[in-house]
């Protein structure tokens, strides 16, 4: 079985619903408190093995600070050198995706520089159990967990979180036996959800994808694409899930709203922002 060598975080999204931000700053770079989101997930990626990483953007946004190393810049800064410089000794490869027609075709601008199994997360979401201080950041272990279910098993991954519900209308909702994906049905109304499990942005994808892509056509699939080849997976008993536990938490950058609450649920947990945060929020609410 391969080793999970190659990480594809796909950042090509126009980000329309975080207008007007994300027309000057990409979504997949706005601060969680003080670390950008794509610095969570590149450190996320290279802590469950990755040495290869790959960032599918558009013509449209630029990651290219991410290229840099920044300690010489800001020498006085953190302990942990990792934030100034994410990738670090990783291999890093920029694709263009030039067409925004979903996720599996985001991953396939990519595909001919992969070969093996290789782990996805999505640009926009950030999932981590770490309220650390930036000083003694520690990546998210949820990556790490799918890449060992992987190497369990062998078979295409996928993390899924408990969505509750009222939320089950929003996500793909899987239903398992054991960690075996039985079911998936993109966006249930809550009668008829099967469970309250969604897929939440983070994907082990065996090396059959490529020529799951032609099969799996996107002009006859749409933005669905990616669920039609995780579904043919689950079809053949090939897909297994991973359930992230509560102690972690699902932010997302790419709804105003969802971030906001994101940023203040992170911030009321570090521990140097927490009990001033708490104290003002309350002292706020007390006057409304
Ligand atoms: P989203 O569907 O949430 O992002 O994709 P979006 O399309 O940018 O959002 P809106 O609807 O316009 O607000 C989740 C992640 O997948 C990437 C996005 O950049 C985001 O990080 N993505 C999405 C791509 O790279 N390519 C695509 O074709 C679609």
């Amino acid at each position: 079985m391969g080793r999970v060598l190659d990480a594809v975080i796909v950042a090509a999204g126009m980000g329309t619903r975080m207008l007007p931000v994300s027309g000057y700053v990409a979504k997949e770079m706005l601060p969680l408190v003080d670390v950008p989101v794509m610095h969570h997930l590149i450190l996320e990626a290279r802590a469950a093995g990755c040495t290869r990483i790959h960032i599918i953007t558009s013509p449209a946004k630029d990651f290219s600070l991410l290229l840099e190393d920044m300690n010489s810049k800001f020498p006085s800064f953190s302990n942990d050198q990792s934030l100034l410089n994410p990738l670090g000794e990783a291999e890093y490869f920029i694709h263009y995706q030039h067409e925004q027609l979903g996720l599996a075709h985001a991953i396939s601008m990519a595909s001919e520089s992969i070969s093996g199994p290789f782990l996805v997360l999505l640009g926009d979401n950030i999932l981590t159990s770490n309220h650390a201080s930036s000083s003694s950041f520690e990546p998210s272990s949820v990556s790490t967990d799918l890449v060992l279910l992987h190497q369990e098993t062998g078979c295409a991954c996928g993390s899924v979180y408990d969505v509750g519900p009222d939320s089950v209308h929003q996500y793909g909702i899987v239903s398992l036996d054991g960690d075996t994906v039985q079911s998936i049905v993109e966006k249930p109304n809550k009668e008829d959800a099967l469970s309250t499990l969604a897929f939440c942005g983070r994907y082990i994808f065996t090396d059959d994808f490529s020529a799951l892509l032609d099969r799996f056509s996107v002009d006859e699939h749409g933005e669905l694409q990616s669920i039609a080849i995780l579904k043919h997976w689950m079809d053949e008993g090939n897909l297994r899930a991973h359930v992230l536990d509560s102690t972690v938490s699902w932010y997302d950058s790419g709804m105003p709203l969802v971030w906001l609450t994101s940023q203040i649920d992170h911030a009321l947990r570090r521990p140097e922002y927490g009990d001033e945060l708490t104290a003002w929020l309350n002292q706020r609410l007390n006057q409304s």
